[in-house]
Formats: structure tokens, sequence, C-alpha cells
């Protein structure tokens, strides 16, 4: 598939001496879903801000439908829409008024029926009267779709489209954001949740500290997100694994009176049932279990180490 955004050793050094990104290189997909998965300070919106000319980089190259962002940069702009993360525009215009406007930025003529359409989609038509100060949160994050989308753009960008949205709109957030890539438009979005990348995305990219440490398809990232824990706590302490149990993937915590299981959730057996069939074997009791989900901040940490 062709590569609709080329991202070329991008690097960027605030003033204030922060390394936000370290040595960036990624290739975006015409007409995919690619989500930026990352904990807060990530660098996220320092990458998306730069491909969309409103952050310097310190170096590197970006190139957009094969246009330079620096050289190019209104032809560049005009393909782009931006979903900014923080929520801000002009509280006493209309609904209406403020995506037409919008459109007009970018030189495209007037067009009443295609503003209709974004409003309609979006579900804002019976707003389109009303002034934004009027509009829920929501409201006013699905109005800041319609205006990136007011000038008819092939890519757009969504940075936390769903930071304090409640969980009915988030699902009708996705199906927008679906709809928008069938009809043709690439969109790249950030998000903190695992889910959300889940739901949405055709590849994800996981960033850490300025480092893109890893892109992936999403199918082959969630087997390996897919991990939970089955901790143990044996009625004796162990001072070893006996050899019989070498063949799991098994953590014998210090002090030998807990036994962790790492298992794949994603995978046709997790090998539970055997583990404690060949535990009973070998006279290994538990007094208690739990399992728990891998945690982000696990992931991360297990991530950044394999990738080193
Ligand atoms: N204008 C700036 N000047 C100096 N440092 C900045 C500036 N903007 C961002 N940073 C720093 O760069 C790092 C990356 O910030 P960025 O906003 O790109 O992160 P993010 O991944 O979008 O985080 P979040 O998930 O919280 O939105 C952070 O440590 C931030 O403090
Ligand atoms: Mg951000």
């Amino acid at each position: 598939m062709k590569a609709i955004i080329s991202i070329k050793g991008v690097n960027k050094t605030y003033a204030s001496g922060h390394v936000a990104l370290k040595t960036v290189n990624l290739d975006i997909r015409e007409r995919e879903i690619f989500a930026l998965l990352g904990p807060n300070g990530a660098g996220k919106t320092t990458l998306i801000s730069i491909i969309c000319g409103i952050v310097n980089p310190s170096g590197g190259e970006i190139l957009v439908d094969g246009m330079d962002i620096a050289r190019d940069y209104r032809a560049v702009r005009a393909l782009i829409g931006l979903v900014p993360q923080e929520l801000s525009t002009d509280m006493f215009e209309t609904v209406w008024a403020t995506v037409s406007f919008s459109r007009g930025l970018f030189g495209k003529p007037s067009n009443p029926a295609y503003v209709e359409k974004v409003l309609r989609d979006l579900s804002l038509w019976d707003k389109k009267d009303s002034r934004i100060m009027t509009l829920s949160g929501g409201m006013k994050r699905r109005l800041l779709i319609a205006k990136a989308l007011a000038h008819e753009p092939r890519i757009l960008f969504l940075d936390e489209p769903t930071a304090g949205v409640d969980v009915e709109l988030r699902k009708d957030m996705w199906q927008i954001v679906r709809g928008l890539r069938d009809s043709g438009v690439t969109v790249i979005l950030t998000t903190h949740y695992i889910e959300e990348a889940e739901e949405m995305a055709d590849r994800i990219g996981v960033i850490t500290k300025g480092e893109l440490i890893l892109v992936q398809d999403k199918v082959e990232l969630m087997r390996k997100l897919g991990k939970k824990q089955l901790t143990l706590e044996l009625q004796k302490p162990l001072d070893a694994l006996p050899p019989s149990l070498s063949r799991y993937q098994l953590e014998l915590r210090p002090g030998g009176s807990t036994l962790v299981f790492t298992y794949d959730t994603q995978a046709e057996r997790t090998g539970i049932t055997a583990l404690l069939s060949d535990m009973r074997e070998a006279g290994i009791g538990f007094k208690d279990l739990a399992t728990s989900q891998s945690s982000l901040e696990d992931i991360f940490v297990d991530l950044v180490r394999q990738s080193q």
C-alpha cells in the first residue's frame, strides 16, 4: 500500500532543552486508521503538531502525498484536518458559521450541501444555529471534528478524540471514524487507551519517552498485549520449581510461596488446566489464586525492555 505520510528521522528538542522526540521513522499508509498509543508526555501531540506544521521539528523530513511539509506548506495543510487535544473555538459563533468559515480558511468555495452532510453525519444538524457555548462537551468535540472536515481533507488527525467522553459517545465516535476511513480518509489518532486502539486501529504505534518503540498490525500487537497473570499462593514454600513444571512460563517469587503464571488470553489454550493438574501431580497445593491483566504500565515496560 502507498505511504501517504512518510516521516524520516524526525526529532524534536523544545527550547527548554526537553527532548520530546528522538529519531522517529514512520510511514502512514493511505486509507488506514493508525493509532499512536502512549502515556502522558510520550510525544504524541508533538509528533502530530509537527506533521501539521504547528511545531517545527529540530531535524528530519516529512513528506505528505510526496510533498515536503516545509516547502509545500499550504498544499500539505489543505490535505490535512486536525482535531486538537484541547477544546478551543470561538464560543459565540454558531455551529454552522464555524464549520463554514473553517472551509473558507482553506480557500474552498462554499458548499452548503457538504457542510450539511458533515453536520448530519456528526449528529449536529439540529444544533446548526446554536452558539457553541451552549453545547455540551461531547457536542463540542464532535463540532471540532466537523470543523476539521470542513475543507474535505484526505488525512484526519484526532488528538485524544475520546478524552472526557462517555462510553456511549465514545462508541459513536468510533463509528464516525470508521465511516471516514471507509469514505477514503486516512486517520491518525492518539490515545492512552489500549481498548480504543484495539477497537479502532488497523495499525498501532507505541510511543514512550519520545521514542516510537514499536509499529505493528493491530492483530499481532493485541496478541502480545493480551497477556494475563495467574498468581497462586502456595500452601508450602518451594525452594525451586520442579522440572515437571519447566515447560510453563512460571516465576517463583522470592520467599517461595508465590507462583506467577503468565498466559496468553488470545491463545487457543491458556494452559491453566494443564498447569494445575501438573502441580497436583507434583504435590504442590495452593490456598488462593487470583488473575490480573497486565497493566498498560507493565506492557510499556515490557515492550521497552524487548525493544532494547
Ligand atoms: N511547548 C513546549 N515546550 C517545552 N516542552 C514541551 C512543550 N510541549 C510539550 N513539551 C514536553 O514534551 C513532552 C511531550 O509532550 P506531548 O504533548 O507531545 O505529549 P503527549 O504524548 O501528547 O502527552 P498527553 O498524552 O499528555 O497528551 C512532554 O514532556 C511535554 O512536557
Ligand atoms: Mg497530547
